[in-house]
Parts: structure tokens; C-alpha cells; sequence
């Protein structure tokens, strides 16, 4: 097998190259074979100087996540590391692409640090829930000073060559990695200069009221962006030990930090969700197939979700042709995207001339011949089945052989539309979320006749437009918007039992959530939920519990934030809105009329219903096939409907918490109301074999 660093020597130069794509991270044959190549350059005399590089697309992205977990081997990342900044020749690191984590803490410990104008640097532990473990927050600060460090560490976004060059933490930029570093590196052995390491840097380490100001700031800052979240005070307070303790100190409370929180289930949440995104697009039908090309698509719609969905494919470079039912209509259409594209002008986020070539490639009709050439169209109407038969009879006429017919539903049957054209095979479900443009969450609902090629299509324009795809089967409300009208009747029965909507709200948005569940209500439009409830009501089955608070609220118009009244009032400016004792009343007359006696709900007790009905609906979900894996359910609410990323989502949070206890809490529960509450028989099947939902993910 072929070494993962290999040792090149031209002249009197040694090129070290790490080699383990995709990403060329640190695992344990990396760091050895690096060890191995430092001992036979430092033995050879002829050798002068060492560059270190990355083979591929990358100089090392970080530590090998996947050994996260498992015994550590030695050499660790912190010791190789020391042995870099120790090397009695200089070392030059040559970096592009993405110098991620231990990949950037590799470089820190080199004696000079050259980028290519492309090379994207940072420190993105606090994603995953870690402080940098091998000298990061050590040597950082040493090389930017405190604040600079702070801020690229607690925030893990990656910063440009040329700010890396602003603040001092590359050398130079470059923009042929392999001869110009030569270039660099002959002129460090030609100027013999005394080697100059990181770790002995003290001209920043001094304490100022100014640096003490703005440490304090941005601790604040962070605490408020990663609310929650306990690796940010973490990483300050590592960074700040460098004013008080030696380096070797420092090293060893780092070390000891990024042990301790390797173990918490914030750390576990995080890294399950950065892995679970990326295996949400890893599907059945992609190995049997290659996607459609997608050189032109049609919208149908430019309503909310119609210009959004525009928008998200202009921003992916492909040509939009929107349709609309009337001239009013496609005006309207045209002004709901070109005012997006206006407000990232003023914001400084899009030039006027990008802007200019963008608009250049929309179009907008009422003709639906319009759409006669497009590779695929997505259909954004109303949600009424009618409607939206009527339009994929005329898409079936229209669109060209090979065209794919896409609905943006978000909660009607596929197969009953695809029913009604000739092609089934070309009909397919793509859900996106409001606001299209930004939401990153994309469901692609496959119906039973769709065929393979149009569902690696799907998540072909997921990719292009950089949104993270589910494959979802067909089911009223699919993946997401199924679980959440579960434990939307979860929070109504609270609500009528004794909790006020502002308590649930409030417990929910401590548990992490941007915010509570009437609050999202309000922002989505109480009106959607009732017209969906309305289309249900005669499938209920007459035993089940049905509150009626949120259809009196939408009886008196009161649909949310755009009629500046729901279950909060928001005609005070207050974004989130007030509290509206006239909400309180009228619940409290639905208490009355139905001779419920209030209790008092704990926010514990809050949490704990509203977990075990998410969870329940969710393994439902998996049971029937409608996720491939309980990680898409996780994907799915944690891009879609704010779950906190650091719990890694509903399943991963059922796992933490415990499934056995989970199922406990459902047979409790069911007491009071065993057609609600009865447990999934995934969850009875699994707690039974003593297995978890992560071993379905596997
Ligand atoms: N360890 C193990 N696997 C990794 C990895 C890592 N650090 N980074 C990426 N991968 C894997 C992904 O899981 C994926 O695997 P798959 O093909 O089987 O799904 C594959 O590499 C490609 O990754 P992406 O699909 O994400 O590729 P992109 O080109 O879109 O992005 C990237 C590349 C920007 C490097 C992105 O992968 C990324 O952000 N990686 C994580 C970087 C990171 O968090 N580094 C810090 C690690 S912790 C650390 O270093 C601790 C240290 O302080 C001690
Ligand atoms: P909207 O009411 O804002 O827009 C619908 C648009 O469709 C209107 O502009 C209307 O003029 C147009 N339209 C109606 N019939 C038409 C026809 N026959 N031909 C051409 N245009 C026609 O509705 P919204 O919110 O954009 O929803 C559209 C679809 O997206 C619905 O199926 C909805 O369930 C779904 N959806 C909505 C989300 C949301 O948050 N609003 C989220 C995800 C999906």
C-alpha cells in the first residue's frame, strides 16, 4: 500500500507530501508516516530544509473525525505537531484548498507558513463541539494576538489567504504551491536566519484594558450566537491562559479541554450531524444511475415559494422561466425576486452588474409554452390538489420528452398528481422551505413510478444550489412537516391541559430552538395549519383528541405576524411579539367548554412531551421507509425546522437521552391517552434488542 506522506527530495530540499484523500486528514497512518519522514529528513545532512504540502485538493482539512471516539494512538496530533515546531531546520508549509483544524495547527507549528491566493484557513472544532486540540489555541494567539485568535476559533469560519496575510498568519502568498515555495524555501536556507517558533512569540502576550475589553465583548458575542453551547468559553478561556501560563502549560490545558468535551453529548450531537449531512445524499438510486442534465428550469408560481425557488436556481447559475396564471400575477412574481436581488445590492452582498447578469438569464411568462425547452419544472402553485392537477395535465403537454415535472407540495400525494399525466416516471416531489433561497433543507419525495435517473436529479440540483437533500417517500407532510404536525397536537394538548403557548415556547427555545412552536406558527401563518387541518378532518378518526384553540384564534383572522395578531400580538414593533391576554381567555373558555382542569406543566415535563411525540411520529417515519435512515429524520429537522444542531436532532437526541427511557415515557403518557401516545413498535422492537436508532444508521 502506498505511503500516505511521501518524502521527495530535490536538491537540498525534502518535500513532504500528505496524501489520504478526499481531504488528506491527520488518522493515525498520516501522523506516523509524517514522524517517520521528519526522522529521515533530520538524519539526512544533505537536507536543509523541509516543505510541507497536501496532495490533491487539499493541504490536511483537520484530525480524522471518524478515530473520534476510539482509543487515541499514539503520536498524537499535539506531539507531532511539537515536533514540527521543534525541527532544527526550518519548515515550510505550502498550503491550499482548506487548512482546516489540526490541518491549520500543523501549519501554526511550522517556522513559515505560504498560502495560494485560494486557501480558505480556520479552526472549525467549535462545529463539532471541540476546542483545537494541538496547540491551536496556544499558538494562535501567540502569532495574531488574543482577539484575532478568539475570533477565528469560537466562530470556526474559515478566513481568505489574503486576511490571513493582513494579520500575520501566513508569510506569503503563492500561486504555484511547488516551485515558488522552493523559490521561498532556498532563500531561508541562503539567509541561515535563526529559526523563529511559534510557540516563543511573546510580543502579544501582554494584558491591556483594550484586550481584556474586547475578549470580554466577543465571549459575549459568542455565547450569544452559539447559545447553549459550551466550547466557545472553553476556547476564551485557553486563549486566555496564554497571558497567565507557559506554552507547555497551555498545551496541557488544552489537551485536558479537548479531552473532556470529546466526551460531552454536546460533542457527540455535533459530530453525529456533521456526518449524518453528509450521508443524507447517499441513496439507493445513485449507484444505478446518472442524473439529467439541468440546463434551464421552469417555475410554475411566483408566490413565497416560486420566486424563492427562482431565486435559489439563478443563484446556481441555471436559467429561470417563471410562470404565473395572470399579468398581475407574473408582475408580482417578477417584483417578489427582483426585490431579493435589490436588497443584496443595497447590503453590499451583490454587485449591480452580477446582479444585472443574473436577471439577464429570467424570463417570465403566462404562456405556458414558455416552458417547451426547459430540463425540468417545479411547480409552486396553492395547495389545493385541483389546482395543482390541472397544472401537471398542462406540463404533460408542454414540457419536452425527458423533462422532469417536479411539485413543491408540502404535504399532498405525489402519486395521485402524477396520476394525471402520461409520464409518472418524470413526476417527482421536490419540498423545499420558506425562504427557497435560503433554506438549506431540500426534500426529495419519491412516488413509486418516479424513475431512478429522476431522483439523482433531485439531489443533482440540491448540489447545485448547496442545499442538503433528504430522500423522502410519499406520505401526507413526508419526512418533516408529518413529525411536526405530531407534535404540534403535542403542544395544542399541553396548551389545553394547563400550559400557556408562552410556556411552551419558552421551554423550547431554552432547549435551543430558535424559537417555540406558536412563535413559528405565527411566522409561518396560523392559516396554512388550519387549511391543512380542514383538508384532514374528514380522514380523523372520530377517537382522537382534537384541540380547537388554533381555529378560534384563525376564526377571529388572526393568521400571525402578517395580520400583526396570533397567539402572540405584534403590533408594537416587538418582533417576537407580546403575550395577548386575549389568547389566555380564549383558551381558558376551551378549558372550560370541555371541563378540562388545568395543571401545572413543568418545563422539564414540557420538554419531555414534546421530545416523545417528535420522536415517536419520527420512528414511525423510519418504520415505514418514508427516511432511509434515522440520520435523514435528524437532517431533516435539523435544516429544516431548527432542531439545535449541538443535540444532532431528534433521533440522535432519543439515543442520548436514552430509548429505553423514551419508551417509558410514551407508556406513561398513554395512559392518559393511548390513541396519541402509543408506542412506535420500531422504538418497543429496538429497546427490546437493547439497540439504539444509530444502529440503524450504519
Ligand atoms: N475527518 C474525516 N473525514 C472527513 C474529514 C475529517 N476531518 N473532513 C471531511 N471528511 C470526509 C467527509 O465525511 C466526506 O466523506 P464521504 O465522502 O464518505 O461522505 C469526505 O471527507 C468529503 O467531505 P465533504 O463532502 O465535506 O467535502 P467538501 O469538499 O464539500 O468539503 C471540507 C471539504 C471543507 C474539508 C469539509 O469536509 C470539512 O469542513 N471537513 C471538516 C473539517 C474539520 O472539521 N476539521 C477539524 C477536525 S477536528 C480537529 O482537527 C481536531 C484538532 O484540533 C485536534
Ligand atoms: P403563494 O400563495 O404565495 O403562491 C402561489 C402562487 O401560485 C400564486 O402567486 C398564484 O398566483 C400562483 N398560481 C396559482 N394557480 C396557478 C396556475 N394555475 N398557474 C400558475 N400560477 C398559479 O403560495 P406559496 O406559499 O408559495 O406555496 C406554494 C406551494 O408551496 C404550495 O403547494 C405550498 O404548500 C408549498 N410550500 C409552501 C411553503 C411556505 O412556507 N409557504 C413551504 C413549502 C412548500
Amino acid at each position: 500500500m502506498e505511503s500516505p506522506v511521501n518524502l521527495e527530495i530535490i536538491q537540498n530540499i525534502a518535500i513532504l507530501t500528505i496524501r489520504n484523500p478526499p481531504v488528506n486528514a491527520l488518522s493515525h497512518a498520516v501522523r506516523l508516516n509524517i514522524m517517520s519522514a521528519l526522522n529521515n529528513a533530520e538524519r539526512n545532512e544533505s537536507i536543509s530544509a523541509i516543505i510541507v504540502m497536501g496532495e490533491g485538493n487539499t493541504f490536511p482539512a483537520g484530525a480524522d473525525i471518524t478515530e473520534f471516539g476510539l482509543p487515541p494512538k499514539s503520536p498524537l496530533l499535539p506531539i507531532v505537531c511539537d515536533r514540527i515546531e521543534q525541527f532544527n531546520k526550518p519548515v515550510i508549509c505550502a498550503m491550499h484548498g482548506t487548512p482546516l483544524g489540526g490541518g491549520l495547527e500543523i501549519a501554526l507549528s511550522c517556522h513559515y507558513r505560504l498560502a495560494h491566493p485560494q486557501t480558505k484557513l480556520g479552526l472549525p472544532e467549535v462545529h463539532l463541539g471541540l476546542i483545537p486540540g494541538a496547540g491551536g489555541t496556544q499558538r494562535l494567539p501567540r502569532l495574531i494576538g488574543l482577539p484575532e485568535a478568539f475570533k477565528i476559533a469560537a466562530s470556526g469560519v474559515p478566513i481568505s489567504a489574503r486576511k490571513a496575510a493582513e494579520i500575520g498568519l501566513i508569510n506569503e502568498i503563492i500561486e504555484d504551491i511547488k516551485d515558488e515555495s522552493i523559490i521561498f524555501t532556498n532563500k531561508v536556507v541562503s539567509l541561515n536566519k535563526k529559526i523563529s517558533r511559534t510557540c516563543d512569540i511573546t510580543r502579544h502576550l501582554k494584558e491591556s484594558p483594550h484586550t481584556n475589553r474586547e475578549m470580554s465583548e466577543l465571549r459575549a458575542s459568542f455565547a450569544k450566537s452559539h447559545r447553549g453551547q459550551v466550547a466557545p468559553g472553553k476556547i476564551a478561556d485557553c486563549i486566555e491562559a496564554t497571558l497567565e501560563m507557559p506554552f507547555d502549560k497551555g498545551q496541557v490545558l488544552e489537551r485536558a479541554t479537548f479531552a473532556e468535551l470529546l466526551l460531552t453529548d454536546q460533542s457527540n450531537g455535533l459530530i453525529h450531524a456533521f456526518f449524518a449531512e453528509r450521508k443524507s445524499s447517499k441513496i439507493p438510486e445513485a449507484s444505478r444511475t446518472t442524473p439529467r442534465p439541468l440546463n434551464k428550469i421552469g417555475v410554475v408560481g411566483g408566490g413565497t415559494m416560486g420566486s424563492g425557488i427562482a431565486i435559489a436556481a439563478l443563484n446556481a447559475g441555471i436559467p429561470v422561466t417563471m410562470i404565473e396564471q395572470d399579468t398581475e400575477s407574473i408582475k408580482k412574481g417578477q417584483h417578489n425576486v427582483e426585490k431579493v436581488y435589490k436588497r443584496d445590492i443595497e447590503k453590499g452582498r451583490l454587485s449591480e452588474s452580477v446582479v444585472n447578469d443574473i436577471l439577464a438569464q429570467f424570463n417570465t411568462s403566462t404562456d405556458f409554452d414558455s416552458l417547451s425547452q426547459v430540463d425540468m419544472v417545479i411547480e409552486a402553485v396553492f395547495e389545493e390538489m385541483p389546482v395543482k392537477q390541472k397544472v401537471f395535465q398542462i406540463l404533460n403537454q408542454v414540457i419536452k420528452p425527458g423533462g422532469i415535472l417536479a411539485s413543491n407540495t408540502s404535504y399532498l400525494d405525489i402519486n395521485e398528481i402524477a396520476a394525471v399525466t402520461s409520464r409518472p416516471s418524470d413526476v417527482i416531489g421536490l419540498h423545499f422551505f420558506s425562504p427557497a433561497n435560503i433554506m438549506r433543507l431540500l426534500e426529495i419525495v419519491v412516488p413509486k413510478k418516479v424513475s431512478d435517473d429522476v431522483v439523482a436529479t433531485g439531489f443533482s440540483l440540491a448540489k447545485k444550489m448547496r442545499k442538503i437533500p433528504v430522500r423522502a417517500g410519499v406520505c401526507d407532510g413526508f419526512i418533516g412537516n408529518r413529525i411536526l404536525n405530531n407534535y404540534g397536537d403535542c403542544a395544542a394538548f399541553m396548551m389545553e391541559d394547563g400550559a400557556t403557548p408562552y410556556e411552551i415556547d419558552k421551554a423550547i427555545f431554552d432547549f435551543g430552538y430558535p424559537m417555540g412552536p406558536h412563535q413559528m406558527f405565527d411566522l409561518a401563518g396560523g392559516d396554512i395549519g388550519w387549511a391543512t387541518r380542514k383538508r384532514l378532518e374528514p380522514f380523523r378518526d372520530p377517537q382522537s383528541r382534537y384541540v380547537h384553540i388554533a381555529d378560534k384564534l384563525c376564526e377571529n383572522g388572526w393568521f400571525g405576524q402578517k395580520t400583526g395578531r396570533g397567539f402572540y400580538r405584534y403590533d408594537t414593533g416587538n418582533k417576537r411579539g407580546n403575550e395577548d391576554p386575549a389568547v389566555l381567555e380564549i383558551i381558558e373558555q376551551e378549558r372550560q367548554r370541555k371541563g378540562v382542569i388545568p395543571k401545572t406543566f413543568s418545563h422539564e415535563e414540557i420538554i419531555q412531551r414534546y421530545m416523545a411525540a417528535m420522536i415517536n411520529e419520527a420512528a414511525e417515519v423510519v418504520r415505514e421507509g418514508i427516511a432511509l435512515r434515522p440520520s435523514d429524520v435528524d437532517v431533516t429537522k435539523l435544516f429544516g425546522y431548527g432542531f439545535p444542531r449541538y443535540r444532532g436532532g431528534p433521533m440522535k437526541y432519543a439515543d442520548t437521552y436514552g430509548l429505553d427511557k423514551i419508551l417509558a415515557d410514551l407508556q406513561e403518557f398513554a395512559k392518559e391517552d393511548p390513541l396519541f401516545w402509543t408506542p412506535s413498535k420500531l422504538i418497543v422492537e429496538l429497546v427490546k434488542k437493547g439497540h439504539n436508532f444509530d444502529s440503524l444508521n450504519k
